[in-house]
């Protein structure tokens, strides 16, 4: 059987992070009842269209899903198991704000199987976490960590952003060094992305605050790259890095084009050479489902020119790179002979290295990675 990762998109949260533009809105009770009971059937009807595939993976990401009660959440995964074949399941995630988690739920959530909690941290600086909209603070966050470790769950994820507003190396560096010594098995270091709509952009653009200039940027980077590699932690995407053993199985979906599904408002799948996304609000998302319809709102064909530029696209993305015995093997081509001129100029400006077997970014092409991407793509 094949096997296929599912994302669930749960998109309320508690209040609107200034930097954040994925699709979320304030939580309210009945919002959340329709929402729920219009995933479940969005969920039966891919019944068919999923019989011959097992799930690898589930992630239930958003907004906030751990601000939502944990019947929701149990009666989600129940529906999975039900009506698809969940015997091979590996890992499932879910994304937690500090704060949202009680004793009561955490325990909920490991009896519903759940084995991996990923906690968007963002810093462990109060100040900075106020001025970026965050509505916990890190004692929240200690809390909530203690209470993960006491109930037994054994794969952890903490999300950082550096590159805030103001952040000093110091204090980037400081916030890291005390999620090292928690000893998560799993950190996910983003760079902060200045998105169109967002609050922070809108203030950024009004002189109101002062972002870190790109060579600070490239700074706590590359500083904290190193500080992770020292303290036993696994290099292994961009901005991700694990514990030996705790690489995320299903992100390493995304960043090896393999087939997932996304249920909920504005979820994007990928399934046979086609990827296609959802309607991004509740009413057309709803109207689709009433009558049956997959809440389909855009899709497009990969044909495999755009199928090789991508798998090298995302699969650079890794540190360990493209292996070109896989390529091969999936494509049925050599990559050096499609694409032997591109890598070998990017290789001259010293962005890519490569050997007989792999191809992958020297650090400084990680810093400048689109310079070979759009030259990937056909
Ligand atoms: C989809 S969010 C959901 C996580 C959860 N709601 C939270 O905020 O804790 C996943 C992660 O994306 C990252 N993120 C969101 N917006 C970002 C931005 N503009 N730049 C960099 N990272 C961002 C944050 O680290 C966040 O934890
Ligand atoms: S960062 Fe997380 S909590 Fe903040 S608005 Fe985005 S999804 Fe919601």
């Amino acid at each position: 059987m094949k096997k296929i990762g599912i994302y669930i998109h749960i998109p309320f949260c508690i209040k609107k992070c200034y930097y954040c533009d994925f699709i979320s809105y304030p939580k309210s009770r009945d919002k959340i009842a329709e929402y729920i009971d219009y995933l479940l059937l969005e969920i039966e009807l891919y019944r068919d269209i999923l019989k011959d595939y097992t799930i690898n993976t589930i992630f239930i990401g958003g907004g906030t899903p751990s601000c939502i009660d944990e019947e929701y959440i149990s009666k989600i995964l129940d529906y999975i198991h039900k009506n698809y074949n969940t015997s091979n399941l590996e890992e499932i995630t879910i994304e937690a704000n500090p704060g949202t988690l009680s004793k009561q739920k955490l325990k909920s959530y490991k009896s519903f199987g759940i084995n991996r909690i990923s906690i968007g941290v963002q810093s462990l600086d109060d100040k900075l976490l106020k001025d970026i909209g965050r509505v916990h603070t890190s004692i929240d966050f200690y809390r909530n960590y203690e209470t993960i470790r006491n109930l037994g769950f054994d794969n952890v994820n903490v999300d950082l952003i550096f590159g805030l507003p103001n952040q000093t190396i110091d204090q980037c560096e400081t916030t890291l060094k005390d999620i090292i010594k928690l000893d998560v098995e799993h950190i996910s270091y983003y760079s902060l992305i200045l998105e169109d709509g967002t609050l922070l952009k809108k203030r950024y653009e009004e002189g109101k605050i002062d972002l870190p200039d790109e060579d600070k940027e490239r700074y706590m980077y590359h500083k904290g790259v190193k500080l992770l590699k020292e303290n036993g932690y696994d290099h292994y995407e961009i901005s991700n890095f694990s514990k030996r053993g705790y690489r995320c199985k299903h992100n390493l979906v995304y960043w090896q084009l393999s087939p997932y599904i996304g249920f909920g408002i504005a979820a994007h799948s990928n399934l046979d050479n086609r990827r296609f996304w959802n309607h991004v609000n509740f009413e057309n998302y709803y109207r689709c489902l009433k009558y049956h319809q997959l809440p389909i709102a855009g899709e497009e064909i990969i044909n495999r020119d755009m199928e090789m530029a991508e798998y090298l696209i995302m699969g650079l993305r890794l540190i360990e790179g493209i292996d070109k015995m896989k390529f091969y093997q999936r494509f049925n081509v050599s990559v050096d002979e499609i694409y032997g001129d591109v890598f070998r100029k990017h290789e001259e400006k010293g962005l890519i290295s490569m050997d007989e077997n792999c191809i992958r970014f020297t650090s400084l092409g990680l810093d400048l990675s689109n310079l070979v991407y759009v030259d990937l793509l056909p």
